[in-house]
């Protein structure tokens, strides 16, 4: 349709996508043959990359996802095979007119199968590198820590000297949190981020993905996070929801992936309608685009599919989604 060209065309910024959640099941498949991995023989899910993509549309909730995520990163071993994964979203997200990406990736769950934070990392720089070259694509990495494992976990990897390194050289801009919600409220990690504020750290955090608005406000008055990731349980707390107007603080919303995790039933139930009236900022984004069945720009159409945006309203957030961003003025100038 001209709508799906106009929204293609709008110069936009992705916020959360997690470089891992980009492992598409035919990447899977030719990794897990290239590197001799064994894929799990217990579920008929891993017979073939069509089973597993039926599967993919029978989500339960975000753990029932997490496991397949997980497994997934047993085929990652080589510094070749994070950048190959990389590139691929790269190339996607310039098909769908990303002009710079802010890119998660969680290193605990690479460090603790024996696969080095610096193999990792020298993948992703590697796209990273190719994706400006080649796509003008600008970039930042983001460390994702995980809240299922122990605070201890976490503040060991902060402190590891390769990750301290890559902090102080400005290869890493911030810091979020991802994995399981419901049972790890923000301000159990408190100390992380506090470190990392103290290091002069861009904060974010996954908060009211499954969990409740509560989440969202310790994310923001107790860790002192300036974005919030998914945070559409925002729109259960009217006055909380006047503070983040008043903040300024952007909600980097994932729609298709809202709906096969189960956090609602349809895309018209993102309240993204809400948020407008009331002049919540957000982005709108593809969270895990390999496992959610759609890269931004499949987002940016589920929306409008659903909401019969306007054009203004469009461009507002296409600007918004540049404003929020963490790269400097000068980039953000380019590209508004
Ligand atoms: N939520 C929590 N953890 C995650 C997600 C998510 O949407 N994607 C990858 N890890
Ligand atoms: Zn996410």
């Amino acid at each position: 349709s001209p709508f799906h060209a106009f929204l293609k065309a709008l110069p936009k910024c992705e916020h959360h996508i997690h470089l891992e959640g980009a492992l598409t099941p035919s990447l899977l498949f030719s990794l897990a043959k290239r590197n001799s991995i064994s894929l799990p023989t217990d579920d008929p899910s891993f017979a073939s990359p069509e089973a597993l993509i039926e599967r993919y549309q029978r989500f339960t909730s975000l753990d029932d996802f997490l496991q397949y995520y997980y497994i997934g990163f047993s085929v990652l071993l080589h510094s070749s095979d994070f950048e190959a994964l990389a590139w691929d979203y790269f190339q996607h997200a310039s098909d769908g007119g990303v002009h710079h990406a802010e890119v998660f990736f969680d290193p605990q769950a690479h460090t603790s199968r024996g696969v080095s934070y610096t193999t990792v990392l020298s993948g992703f720089q590697a796209a990273c590198s190719r994706a400006e070259r080649e796509l003008g694509i600008t970039t930042e990495l983001i460390t994702c820590y995980l809240r299922h494992l122990p605070v201890s976990d976490a503040l060991a990897m902060f402190d590891h000297a390769e990750v301290q390194e890559s902090y102080r050289n400005g290869s890493i801009r911030g810091i979020g949190m991802d994995s399981s919600e419901l049972d790890f409220p923000p301000e159990l990690f408190q100390e992380l981020f506090d470190k990392a504020r103290e290091q002069g750290l861009r904060l974010t955090t996954h908060a009211g993905e499954e969990g409740p608005a509560d989440y969202i406000a310790t994310a923001l008055n107790n860790l002192g996070v300036e974005r919030i990731d998914h945070g559409i349980h925002l729109a259960d707390d009217e006055e909380l929801m006047k503070q983040v107007v008043a903040r300024g603080t952007l909600l980097t919303i994932c729609p298709m992936s809202n709906v096969v995790l189960r956090c609602v039933k349809e895309v018209k139930y993102v309240p993204i309608r809400k948020f407008l009236n009331a002049g919540v900022k957000f982005s709108i984004n593809s969270d895990d685009p390999a496992y959610f069945g759609g890269y931004i720009l499949d987002n940016y159409c589920a929306v409008h599919d659903a909401f019969d945006l306007s054009i203004a309203e469009w461009e507002s957030i296409a600007r918004a989604s540049i404003e929020g961003s963490w790269c400097g003025d000068e980039r953000k100038q380019e590209m508004l």
